[in-house]
């Protein structure tokens, strides 16, 4: 039976408890997503107005960026309250009428949960800081006396993902340990407190209906026995954190063994509220210690990054492909697919500049909707939105842009909905990011309705997937291609994506139902992706 839209009894519903499997699950990010209010600052309500674009564009359920109470130094991933919505975004009201109203709509609701560090803002850090050393106020971070003369050096080597020391000092002489930004100290989970603390926070939010959550940062909860040094630093030539996890080290603040404990914890609460779901946020060395964060009695799903960072070729997707298939497959949980977030440059740009960049970015869509498993989807790449480069340095939000000079601004400009000039549509009072005077032509009225929009083929491609039951679950089967051409089954339906340099005929592989780009004859164009059905007999 092809799955109909918005057919669920909310949460509970026995039929649809897997629904997690094969979603299409849709970023927003607040922020930048729908002003109500006229501030230039998206908002729940705005949110909740336009959830029948997000019904309408076909996507199963919506993640939502941190909302909660924040001094937004990182974008709000530096939470004082996990309970509470930051007045910026609305109330508790707002975001229980906007989950009914998307749940009524048949739209499940995934939301952010912080638990590596919290804002420095938080009562608990800021009792932290009230008391002495030693305290138990101070357990509940990692406080440690620094190095050297008068313990005036970092008590060891690590630095933060934003660049700099990972320590920050304290007036009384200790240091405290942040992995991210100094106003994010991280938590001290090996405190039974901590973990009470973040379960109540998790039921809190399940209580209130939440469908998932997606969990930030979750290899890093847990730190090596005695911090110990990592050994090197971009001081001495080796840099970039994450370019040393792909090299297969084991970092003493990341992906500790004992992280998992804390999800299998978590699992057995999930459980307990029928259909909930939660998602990694985790990098890990190999691929194998990625799988370790899912599966029956842990996380449901870890977002696979390998697949966003695979280049243009047939080689690399395909190995990318067959990597998250098997590890998924041993573990029995389904491979999820990104090709942009709120942390990472558009894949627009990423493949290339201009109208190439586009068509690949097309053409990568149908092939990510085409795979087994879940799709994220971030907001604007639906309109074919591409990263902006040219904010002003003064405008800029991110805290890594300060100490690394990279910033992720580009990425998380409000949303162009209507209308010949910034900010489009996005709310009455401008917006907190200036949206480029380009983008007249890539708002949601421009594209509603325009056959071969990106829009237009975003709704085209998620129909079709709810229509195609094979799209779901299923295996994936590669077909012997031409040079340059990745070719694979799904049940009756092929996609075909022309990665190479001359336009393929793809009569072979069936008719095309969907293409990406216009197809000339039965030429599929280079950087263009079909799916193809079998040509009936007679
Ligand atoms: C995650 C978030 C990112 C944030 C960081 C620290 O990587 O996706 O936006 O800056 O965690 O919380
Ligand atoms: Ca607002």
């Amino acid at each position: 039976m092809p799955r109909e839209q918005g057919q669920f009894a909310v949460n509970a519903d026995e039929a649809g408890a897997d629904w997690w499997r094969d979603a299409v699950v849709y970023q927003v990010y607040v922020r930048s997503f729908a002003d109500s209010n006229g501030d230039g600052i998206g908002d729940l309500a705005g949110l909740r107005d336009r959830l029948p674009y997000l019904r309408d564009l076909g996507v199963d359920a919506i993640w939502l960026t941190p909302f909660y109470r924040s001094p937004m130094i990182d974008g709000g991933y530096d939470v004082t309250d996990y309970r509470t919505v930051d007045p910026m975004f609305g109330d508790l009201d707002d975001f229980d009428a906007m989950t009914a109203d998307a749940h009524a709509l048949g739209l499940r609701v995934i939301i952010d949960v912080v638990p590596n560090h919290t804002s420095s803002a938080h009562a608990w850090f800021q009792a932290a800081l009230a008391a002495a050393p030693g305290s138990p106020e101070r357990e509940r971070y990692l406080f440690r006396d620094g190095r050297g003369p008068d313990g005036a050096e970092p008590p060891n080597d690590w630095e933060s993902i934003f660049g700099g020391d990972a320590w920050t000092r304290v007036p009384d002489g200790q240091w405290y340990l942040h992995i991210f930004d100094p106003e994010q100290p991280d938590l001290n989970w090996e405190l039974p407190e901590v973990r009470a603390e973040f379960e109540d926070i998790l039921r809190f939010w399940l209580d209130r209906g939440v469908d998932g959550f997606r969990v930030d940062v979750a290899h890093g909860n847990i730190k090596a026995p005695g911090l110990p040094d990592v050994g090197y630093s971009s001081r001495t030539g080796r840099n970039q954190r994450q370019s040393r996890l792909l090299e297969g080290t084991v970092l003493p603040y990341f992906d500790q063994d004992g992280v998992h404990e804390i999800y299998r914890s978590w699992r057995r609460i999930l459980d307990s509220y029928p259909g909930r779901m939660a998602v990694a946020e985790a990098w890990a060395s190999t691929p194998e210690r990625l799988a370790r964060y899912v599966g029956p009695d842990e996380l449901h799903q870890v977002f696979n990054f390998d697949f966003l960072h695979a280049t243009w070729s047939v080689d690399s997707f395909r190995k990318v492909i067959d990597t998250a298939l098997a590890e998924a497959n041993l573990v029995g949980a389904p491979t999820t697919w990104v090709l942009s977030n709120h942390d990472k440059r558009r894949h627009v740009t990423r493949y290339g500049s201009g109208e190439v960049g586009l068509r690949r970015g097309r053409a990568a869509a149908l092939m990510m909707l085409a795979l087994p498993g879940v799709a994220y989807l971030y907001q604007g790449e639906e309109l074919g939105l591409e990263e902006v480069l040219d904010i002003p340095d003064e405008l800029r939000q991110d805290p890594a842009f300060r100490r690394t000079g990279e910033s992720r601004d580009g990425c998380r400009v409000p949303l162009p909905w209507a209308g010949q000039t910034a900010p489009y549509g996005f709310g009455t009072g401008g917006s907190w990011l200036p949206a480029p005077a380009t983008w007249a032509g890539r708002t949601v009225a421009a594209q509603d309705g325009v056959a071969g929009s990106t829009l237009e083929l975003y709704r085209a491609a998620l129909r079709l997937r709810r229509a195609e039951t094979a799209l779901g679950g299923g295996e994936l089967t590669w077909l012997q291609a031409e040079p340059g051409v990745l070719a694979f089954r799904r049940g009756e339906l092929t996609c075909v994506v022309n990665l190479g340099s001359e336009p393929v005929d793809v009569r072979r592989y069936g008719a095309p139902i969907l293409a990406s780009e216009p197809l000339d004859e039965d030429l599929l164009p280079v950087d263009g992706a079909a799916w193809l059905k079998p040509v009936p007999l007679g």
